[in-house]
């Protein structure tokens, strides 16, 4: 949440900074701001509002500068104003920085500054941690030792960047706890620091990545990495695979759009590099826990939001290829209440952002007892592919719309994925079952590349329906997480009350919501499930509910089974959740489209949620 950026080189800052925000404004986009430093000292503009509407307040005056540090915020302390917005200042005014995360400890500190007569002019706890850098600095005149001696008084996960007047030619960044991450790179211009690859891999593909407990000190041609204490840290570079493009929109209206679409080459990109169809082979990123795989006794996969519905999908796939007990776990109840784990449990996490605070604290949580854990993450270089015993990169590419979906899809490809490799390993997967497992995974991106072509249909469903204020959405066994995540898509990014429910639920509650007014999106695959959804369905019809029904054909479908048909290409049932959210998603996407809303900043929303 929050997104940082900084530019120190021989470019102009503020267009750089800028750039960065525009890339990182995913992570929240209540109020922006930037300070750059140029001959008349440190200019700051902030705004509430987006990054554009910072833009109309860029002068000569910020545009003198070549170094410089930007925000775009997410609120957590202080309400969405501009004299809330970053940078915030010391009390000299000649120290700025800009903050992302939550200060625990912030009414006693700002206590102890407001006694010793210091002045606040925000709600922010990102003003009083400007005023203790700003001190420490006065004391330590070194400002990579005042961002560290900081960072060691407060509580919480933070970091921070640092710009002072006195010491033009460097940037500083710090951060303590697991949430909140920062990467530095450079290139033949200067040095550039943000939260989040997207806004330096336009820049450089060589990032080095700041830990908790660390200052990094930047020059325009060098990172220097440091612990709380000044200690030297050697840090690698690493090469992150992001092409520039893939983080843009491509002619695309809006990047999720774009991101449903790519969904058959990103699928593809996860499950390709790990098997090969003759001879049949299934290989995990040199896939090794340690813990045997005969020894793990059960599976608790921890996760938030759409993570958690592909989590779903996967204990599906883990019970019955793999035939292992499994559960699944919202990420912020497990870490505060994870139930009886032990070293046998293999604990599995998974986050497209790799930085969901939430999903932090469970590994954390899990790996105290000294449970295994293994991470599916998209964001190479996250926290969570530091905190985890294994990591499969999804390989899905930059996800930048706030609603997840190419994520989601690779999530579920790479959690079936994991179930075959362990079915082999715990030898329940012979040559065969595993030759036709390999074959239906490697046909899915085909299927999901077929599902798309329903986007005309979808399009005009979404045209007949957006005026609905209420949606249920249904569905049984491996249409259940699909139903959920359908809801959730609509809800985000339109606004619409959406909920999702099992339906052999229907019954037991959901029914007594039945009438015209309120569409039932009912997800019917071909499986064993498929004859107790329709009578599920015709249950809501014979009440006069209104149907839409996402399903693959079959003799047991009429037309007046719904008032709505969306027939999805065949697809064997395991496969059958990568390609029955499609249509879901398109159908989120226009009803957002068609109510003219902020497809890919839904209000309130950030996509990686650094707070707990
Ligand atoms: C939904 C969405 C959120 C995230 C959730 C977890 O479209 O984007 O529900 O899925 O915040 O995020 P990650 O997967 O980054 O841990």
């Amino acid at each position: 949440m929050c997104g940082i950026v900084g530019y120190l080189g021989s470019e102009l800052a503020a267009p750089v900074i800028l750039d960065g925000l525009r890339a990182l404004e995913y992570r929240g986009y209540d109020s922006a701001g930037l300070a750059v430093l140029g001959p008349n000292g440190l200019t700051l503009r902030r705004r509430a509002g987006r990054i554009d509407d910072l833009a109309s307040l860029i002068d000569e005056e910020t545009l003198q500068g070549t170094i410089g540090i930007g925000h775009t915020r997410w609120a957590t302390h202080g309400s969405v104003t501009d004299h809330n917005a970053h940078p915030h200042a010391d009390a000299t005014d000649r120290l700025v920085i800009v903050h992302n995360g939550m200060t625990d400890n912030v009414h006693r500190l700002r206590d102890h500054l407001v006694a010793d007569g210091h002045e606040f002019r925000s709600e922010t706890d990102t003003e009083v941690i400007a005023h203790i850098v700003g001190l420490e600095y006065a004391a330590e005149g070194s400002l990579s030792k005042a961002v560290a001696t900081t960072l060691r008084q407060l509580d919480g996960a933070h970091s921070i960047l640092a710009l002072a007047a006195d010491e033009p030619d460097l940037l500083v960044a710090g951060r303590v706890g697991a949430a909140g991450g920062i990467v530095v790179g450079h290139n033949d211009t200067g040095a550039f620091v943000a939260s989040d690859l997207p806004a330096v891999v336009q820049h450089t593909s060589e990032i080095r990545v700041l830990q908790a407990n660390e200052v990094v000190t930047l020059s325009r041609e060098t990172a220097e990495f440091t612990d709380l204490n000044q200690q030297p840290i050697k840090r690698r570079s690493m090469s992150v695979p992001w092409d520039p493009v893939a983080a843009a929109k491509a002619g695309h209206r809006h990047f999720m759009h774009k991101e449903i679409l790519e969904q058959p080459r990103t699928l593809a990109d996860t499950i390709r590099p790990r098997v090969t169809l003759d001879p049949v082979e299934l290989e995990l990123d040199g896939f090794d826990l340690p813990l045997k795989a005969t020894s793990i006794d059960r599976v608790v996969i921890v996760a938030s939001g759409t993570s958690y519905f592909a989590g779903m999908v996967g204990a599906h796939y883990l019970r019955d290829v793999a035939h292992l007990p499994c559960s699944v776990e919202v990420a912020s109840e497990f870490a505060y209440a994870p139930g009886p784990i032990s070293p046998q449990t293999l604990v599995v996490a998974i986050s497209q952002s790799g930085e969901t605070a939430d999903v932090l604290v469970a590994v954390d949580r899990a790996r105290t007892v000294g449970a295994p854990v293994t991470a599916l993450v998209n964001t190479p270089g996250s926290e969570l592919t530091r905190a985890a015993d294994e990591v499969l990169h999804l390989h899905a590419g930059p996800e930048i719309s706030v609603a997840a979906t190419k994520t989601f899809v690779s999530e579920i490809g790479l959690l079936y994925l994991l179930a075959c490799k362990l079915g082999v390993d715990r030898n329940l997967l012979g040559p065969e079952e595993l030759a036709s497992n390999v074959a239906a995974i490697a046909h899915a991106p085909i299927a999901v590349a077929r599902a798309l072509e329903l986007e005309p249909k979808l399009e005009q469903l979404a045209r007949r329906y957006h005026h609905f204020k209420n949606f249920l959405y249904m569905g049984r066994g491996l249409a259940h997480p699909i139903a959920l995540e359908g809801a959730l898509k609509l809800k985000e990014i339109s606004y619409i009350h959406a909920e999702g429910f099992a339906a052999g639920e229907l019954k037991h509650g959901p029914i007594a919501l039945v009438e015209p007014a309120t569409p039932i999106v009912a997800v019917v695959l071909d499986d064993t499930m498929r004859a107790k959804t329709l009578n599920a369905v015709t249950q809501i019809r014979s009440r006069n509910g209104r149907v839409i029904l996402i399903a693959t054909e079959g003799e047991d479908l009429h037309d007046d089974l719904a008032d709505d048909i969306i027939l999805l290409p065949p697809t064997p049932s395991t496969m059958a959740p990568m390609v029955s959210i499609v249509p879901l998603q398109l159908f989120a996407y226009h009803v957002a489209v068609w109510l003219g809303l902020d497809v890919d900043q839904p209000r309130n929303l950030a996509k990686s949620v650094t707070v707990e």
